[in-house]
């Protein structure tokens, strides 16, 4: 019975992050040919930029929620882990090497520390929490830092993730939240709600 619920869930968990072909085998692998066209179509660099970094986020996500889809499935939550952990990012190398990029995920409340948003991705996230908050639409966005051009982009919770993030005590199984505090004893990612700011993709591009 709980099964059936989940699938369901990752049903529309699949539909909500891998843009709309993640029943094709090969979509782990970067499309060169669509990179290109972004970078061709640079005339005005903050936009390209924006497209690119966004394209990459794309492809990531849907290595993540295919993973997810298989650890659930074969393992169930507790082991599902590794779709949220660094195991899953070596699946995302081919893309590092193709864009020319690096990417990594942030929030201002962290499970693994390691994750902590730096003082301006940590602004970044304050605002779009406001925005939010006041109804309105929160933007990705892109900015220079030396070398490289950096994007930021909002990461919202749905229905799937309450099963980590959600509440303790009626959405997070006493298995899972027993799971989390072994491995994340400095765990802050519990008690979002659907549809909140859970953190931002950092995509690092090197300027063309
Ligand atoms: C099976 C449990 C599980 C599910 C479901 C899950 N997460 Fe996570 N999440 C984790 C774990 C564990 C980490 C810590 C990963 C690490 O060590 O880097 C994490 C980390 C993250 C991070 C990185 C920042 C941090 O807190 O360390 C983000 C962002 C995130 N999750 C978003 C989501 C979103 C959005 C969803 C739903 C689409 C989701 N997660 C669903 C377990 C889960």
């Amino acid at each position: 019975m709980k099964q059936l619920g989940l699938n369901g869930l990752l049903i529309s968990f699949l539909f909500l992050v891998s843009c709309s072909d993640a029943d094709h085998e090969s979509n782990t692998e970067v499309n060169n040919a669509e990179i290109q066209e972004v970078k061709s179509d640079e005339t005005t660099g903050e936009v390209a930029y924006l497209d690119l970094g966004m394209k990459y986020v794309q492809q990531t996500q849907q290595v993540l929620a295919k993973n997810l889809v298989h650890q659930i499935n074969t393992n169930g939550t507790v082991k599902a882990f590794s779709y949220c952990s660094a195991e899953a990012y070596p699946l995302t190398d081919s893309m590092a090497t193709a864009l020319n990029a690096q990417i990594k995920r942030v929030s201002d409340q962290p499970r693994n520390p390691a994750n902590r948003a730096n003082e301006k991705e940590a602004n970044y996230i304050e605002n779009a929490k406001e925005t939010l908050l006041a109804g309105g639409k929160i933007k990705p966005e892109v900015h220079e830092m030396d070398d490289k051009m950096v994007g930021y982009y909002p990461i919202l919770t749905n229905g799937l993730c309450m099963q980590c993030h959600g509440n303790k005590t009626t959405q997070i199984s006493s298995e899972t939240m027993a799971a989390i505090q072994e491995t994340y004893p400095e765990d802050k990612a519990i008690g979002y709600l659907v549809n909140e700011l859970r953190g931002i993709w950092v995509v690092e591009m090197n300027k063309q």
